[in-house]
């Protein structure tokens, strides 16, 4: 597996690759990896000639109050991982190398659907996430970049950028990975207590529950989001619980198939998100 610090170097790489007709799959990460990386590496590497991952914690997408300077940082580990799921390049640039300019000066915005969810409550998060997502795509020039399903905003609005900007990069949604007992996993996930993780595992029971009742025929939103919000409370601080078309997250009269349903809350002083497409 090759470790590239250096932005020309990888760019030279993956041009090489390309030049010689072999495709490039790519998945962007903050390391700390779990299964959930992982899953988008095997599934990259099924789909690839070659496959890269990127890690770089990237502090233009945390709001000043965030967690960007105690974000688990645990690159041996993620090499570990990396090597075993076969990743062929891993690119860990240094902040001054990605923000030449600063940082404060070009963004890349996105005006609809980044206003819905998460947007509301971290103003400049997505501006960060597809300014730093640009910058990796022009870097690495991927065919194809994998994402999980966890950040489905996060998702549409990447695919959106990818479309709108003619980045020629195909953006491929994978399945969210969930620890046995259900919990979403994630990063953030190690900052929970004993007690506040048991608290979390309501975030899915609600979910499912929501899930349970549409396919029994309930389709009201308000009615659907009142199942949601009796398994949550109080046990989760909630921030959203939304039903959204799940293609631009645009706002539903009624539930249908295929709505994304998505929660955000507190458990503890751990902000968690998590979603169920009906
Ligand atoms: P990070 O949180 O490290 O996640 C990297 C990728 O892993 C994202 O596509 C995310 O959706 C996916 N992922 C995380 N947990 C997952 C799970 N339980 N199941 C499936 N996929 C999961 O998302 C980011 O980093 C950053 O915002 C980034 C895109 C790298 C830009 O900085």
């Amino acid at each position: 597996m090759k470790v590239f610090k250096n932005i020309d170097q990888v760019k030279h790489f993956t041009s090489l690759i390309k030049s010689v007709g072999k495709t490039v799959g790519f998945v962007p990460t903050m390391g700390n990896l779990h299964q959930g990386h992982v899953s988008l590496v095997e599934r990259a590497k099924k789909e690839n000639n070659i496959v890269g991952v990127s890690i770089f914690v990237n502090p233009t997408q945390f709001g000043p109050s965030e967690d960007y300077n105690k974000y688990p940082r645990t690159i041996e580990a993620d090499m570990e991982k990396l090597e075993k799921a076969g990743c062929d390049f891993v690119f860990v640039p240094e902040v001054d190398a990605i923000y030449k300019d600063g940082g404060n000066s070009f963004f890349v915005t996105e005006k609809t659907a980044s206003t819905a969810l998460c947007g509301k409550f971290r103003p400049g998060h997505f501006d960060g996430v597809l300014t730093v997502v640009a910058k990796l795509f022009n870097i690495c020039h991927p065919n194809r970049a994998y994402f999980g399903m966890k950040d489905y905003q996060q998702l549409v609005l990447i695919r959106k950028m990818s479309e709108a900007l003619n980045m020629g990069v195909e953006v491929v949604p994978c399945t969210l990975v969930r620890d046995d007992d259900g919990l979403a996993m994630s990063s953030r996930n190690s900052y929970l207590s004993t007690e506040d993780r048991k608290k979390a595992l309501k975030i899915n029971k609600a979910l499912k529950a929501i899930k349970e009742s549409f396919e029994k025929g309930n389709n009201e939103t308000d009615n659907l989001k009142k199942i949601g919000l009796s398994v949550l409370v109080p046990d989760v601080s909630v921030q959203y619980l939304e039903i959204l078309d799940a293609n631009d997250l645009s706002s539903v009269e009624n539930a249908s198939q295929g709505c994304l349903v998505a929660v955000a809350g507190f458990c503890g002083s751990v902000r968690l998100i998590d979603n169920i497409i009906l």
